[in-house]
C-alpha cells in the first residue's frame, strides 16, 4: 500500500490502478470503514482511500481541533483491508489558498436535520467531497448510510452535476449492543458509554410501531424525545422521514427512515434506521 500526500502522486497511482473504487474517511477508522473498503474492494480493480479531516465541515464550535488523527493505525487497518493506495493531504495540499468556491446543495435538503443543527456543514462537505472526486477520479464512490443526509446530499450533487462517479451505500455497522460505531464513540465516558445505546433502541421502538401500523408518527418522536432526555440526553430531532428526500411523510406507502440526533455529556451521537 502506498500513502500519498500530494495530489500530483496520488494522480500517477490512479491513473495506473484500472477500475477504482474509493473510500473518503476524516481518519480514525473504525470497522464500519473497513466494511465499506471491502465492499469497494469487491467492485473494482483497487481501492483508494483517503484521510482528511474537513476544516470546512465543521462549525466554529465543535470539535475540529479535538478530531482524532490516528493516521498510523488507520494505514495498519486499510493496509490490512487491501486498499492499494491511501491519499493523505495536510491542509496546505486540500486548501493551499483559502477556498473561495463552494457547492451550496439544496436549501430544502440542508435546511433540516443535521443542516439545522450545523450551519455550513453540508455545504463543507459537498465541496471538500467535488474536490476528492476530482483529484482521485474514481469509478465508484462509497459512503455509509449511517450519515444517511450526507449520503443524500452527496447523492444529488453527482447527479445534479453530471459527476461521472457511481456512488454506493454501506449500511451501518453496529456494536452488539446496537450503537452505531462511530469516531466520535471514542469521546465517551464508561457510563455514557453504557447509556448510548438507548438511543438505537429509540429507533427500533418507533420503527417497530410504525411497522404495526401507527402512523402518529408526532407522538412517536416525542415519546422518544422524552424517553432519551428523561435518562440525561439532550435531543436534537427523532423524526420519521421519507426515505427519498428526508422531507415528512405524504403518502402511506412512502418508504420511510426513522433518523435522530442528541447529545450524551458532550458528545453528539446520530443515528437513523431503515423502517
Ligand atoms: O463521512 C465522512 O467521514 C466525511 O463527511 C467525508 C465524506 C469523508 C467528507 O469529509
Amino acid at each position: 500500500m502506498q500513502i500519498h500526500t500530494s495530489i500530483d502522486s496520488l494522480r500517477a497511482a490512479r491513473r495506473a490502478a484500472g477500475k477504482v473504487a474509493f473510500v473518503p474517511t476524516m481518519g480514525n477508522l473504525h470497522d464500519g470503514h473497513i466494511d465499506l473498503v471491502r465492499q469497494a474492494a469487491e467492485k473494482a480493480d483497487s481501492v483508494i482511500a483517503s484521510i482528511f479531516v474537513n476544516r470546512l465541515q465543521f462549525g466554529p464550535s465543535e470539535d475540529f481541533n479535538s478530531y482524532p488523527r490516528t493516521l498510523a493505525a488507520d494505514g495498519e487497518r486499510l493496509e490490512a483491508a487491501g486498499v492499494a493506495h491511501v491519499f493523505a493531504p495536510d491542509e496546505k495540499v486540500m486548501y493551499p489558498e483559502p477556498q473561495h468556491y463552494h457547492i451550496d446543495p439544496a436549501p430544502a435538503q440542508i435546511g433540516i436535520l443535521e443542516g439545522e443543527f450545523r450551519p455550513g456543514h453540508f455545504r463543507g462537505v459537498a465541496t471538500v467531497v467535488l474536490k476528492l472526486l476530482n483529484i482521485v477520479q474514481p469509478d465508484i464512490a462509497l459512503f455509509g448510510k449511517k450519515d444517511y443526509q450526507q449520503l443524500m446530499v452527496l447523492r444529488n450533487m453527482v447527479r445534479q452535476l453530471a459527476i461521472p462517479v457511481e456512488v454506493l451505500p454501506g449500511e451501518t455497522v453496529r456494536a452488539d449492543d446496537g450503537l452505531a460505531l462511530s469516531s466520535r464513540n471514542g469521546y465517551l465516558s464508561p457510563e455514557e458509554r453504557a447509556e448510548a445505546p438507548r438511543l438505537y433502541r429509540q429507533l427500533v421502538r418507533v420503527c417497530e410501531a410504525v411497522r404495526r401500523g401507527d402512523h402518529d408518527f408526532l407522538k412517536l418522536e416525542t415519546e422518544s424525545v422524552a424517553e432519551l432526555a428523561a435518562h440525561g440526553w439532550k435531543p436534537d430531532y427523532i423524526a420519521v422521514r421519507r426515505r427519498a428526500d428526508l422531507q415528512p411523510p405524504m403518502h402511506a406507502d412512502d418508504p420511510l427512515v426513522v433518523l435522530a440526533a442528541a447529545k450524551l455529556g458532550r458528545t453528539r451521537l446520530i443515528d437513523n434506521l431503515e423502517i
